[in-house]
């Protein structure tokens, strides 16, 4: 996350979705992020300016020519300068069309003529307003500015219509802040990380998998999309929300994991593996399910899976490839021999000992160690932080 001390202007204007912003404020405070909140008049009407200074700790602006001033500055012109970052959310059709216009006709739509800073613009309106001919030139008026345009959601709207123009939900608006405060280290890079488990079918209705939840190659996917690169991400079944990538391939058994990484792999620059494929298969598949039978016990018979981080050392070239690994004894010693005969780059190394950390938890202890040698033990953090360290890792050395 880059949210930490920038400042954010957030323009709310009068649509029925304003009463979702005091939400995003909420998100940036607990970022660590500056808030200034700018209501146009009718934003008023939906939410008080109260809301608002509670929830962002600011006064909040509402007015171009303020009564009894309290300062000598130019407010609209040290606003736009102060803002690292502005964002209008809700951005109604009348506002859209007033700043595509260059009308500055209040303080909003003034900072917005005297600002040099990235803007967000997040529609919120009824779907016939959205797709009349003049907010859609309006909005491709600003896209061609360089604004941020964020899409909006299609559902049942407050005025009962059903289609598009429902605002994104708080969550969405703030990860797209985040995206844009960030630097396109990796543009150009085409980035592949494969996530989760992969699931090993026994008869049709049984499998064999891992405790893999995917959640470590979710955060690095989305990481490396927030620094600008083209991210292909591979994913066994999990049950967490996809981030935005680029392309996104699913797949189940190991061997379908192999096939797809190998597709991609030419071309790619940086391959990033957590996956964990399942070592083992079925060696007979049953066509029928298997019947419970008299004997106590069920043998089954496993057979190798292809080594897929192996397949892909061999077929390297110019790619940085970075590995996983789960060990539960001579960590280090062991990851290294890993490194070394799958000639990766880079291997992770998770301890899978910690009950508080781990496969299904949000954070992890895990140590980077680089093909020349470096060790690297990185404190428990939040996999979203570890897939941004591991990112900055990667960069330093490609
Ligand atoms: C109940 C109600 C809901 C409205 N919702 C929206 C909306 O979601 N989007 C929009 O563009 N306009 C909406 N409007 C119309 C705007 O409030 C109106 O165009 C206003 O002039 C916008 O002013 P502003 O852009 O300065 O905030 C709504 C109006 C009312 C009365």
């Amino acid at each position: 996350m880059k949210l930490e001390n920038k400042n954010i202007l957030l323009g709310v204007t009068g649509g029925i979705a304003a009463y979702k912003s005091p939400g995003i404020c909420s998100l940036l405070r607990k970022n660590n992020a500056n808030i200034k909140v700018v209501m146009t008049k009718a934003a008023t009407e939906f939410v008080t300016p109260l809301t608002f200074e509670t929830m962002s700790s600011n006064l909040v602006y509402t007015e171009m020519f303020t009564k009894n001033r309290h300062t000598a500055e130019v407010e609209h012109i040290e606003l736009a300068k102060w803002a690292d970052i502005i964002v209008i959310a809700p951005a109604s059709a009348n506002t859209i069309a007033k700043i595509s216009n260059g009308i500055a006709d209040n303080l909003l739509t003034s900072i917005m003529l005297a600002s040099r800073s990235p803007v967000i613009i997040v529609p919120s309106m009824n779907t016939y307003m959205l797709n009349n001919e003049a907010t859609r030139k309006n909005l491709e008026i600003l896209r061609n500015r360089g604004y941020i345009i964020l899409g909006t959601a299609h559902d049942l709207l407050a005025c009962m219509d059903i289609g598009d123009g429902k605002m994104l939900e708080p969550s969405e608006i703030v990860d797209e802040i985040d995206t844009a405060l960030y630097k396109k280290d990796l543009e150009g890079k085409k980035v592949v990380v494969t996530a989760g488990p992969t699931v090993e079918p026994l008869d049709p209705v049984r499998y064999i998998t891992n405790r893999s939840s995917g959640k470590t190659g979710y955060e690095i996917a989305k990481e490396a999309k927030k620094r600008g690169a083209d991210v292909t991400l591979i994913s066994g079944p999990t049950s967490i929300k996809p981030p935005k990538v680029d392309k996104m391939i699913k797949i189940k058994t190991t061997e379908e994991l192999k096939n797809v990484v190998l597709e991609n792999f030419d071309n790619c620059d940086i391959l990033i593996q957590p996956a964990a494929p399942a070592d083992f298969k079925p060696l007979d598949y049953s066509e029928e399910k298997i019947k419970k039978s008299k004997d106590e016990n069920l043998k089954i018979e496993f057979t190798k899976n292809p080594d897929v981080a192996k397949l892909v050392g061999e077929k390297k070239t110019h790619q940085f490839t970075v590995g996983f690994a789960a060990e539960s004894q001579n960590e280090i010693e062991n990851a290294t021999k890993k490194l070394e005969s799958k000639n990766l780059d880079m291997i992770v190394l998770n301890n899978i000992k910690s009950e508080t950390t781990g496969f299904a938890s949000d954070d992890n202890i895990v140590t980077i160690i680089s093909k020349d040698g470096k060790v690297e033990n990185l404190p428990i953090m939040k996999k979203s932080e570890i897939a941004e360290k591991l990112i900055d890792k990667i960069i330093e050395r490609i």
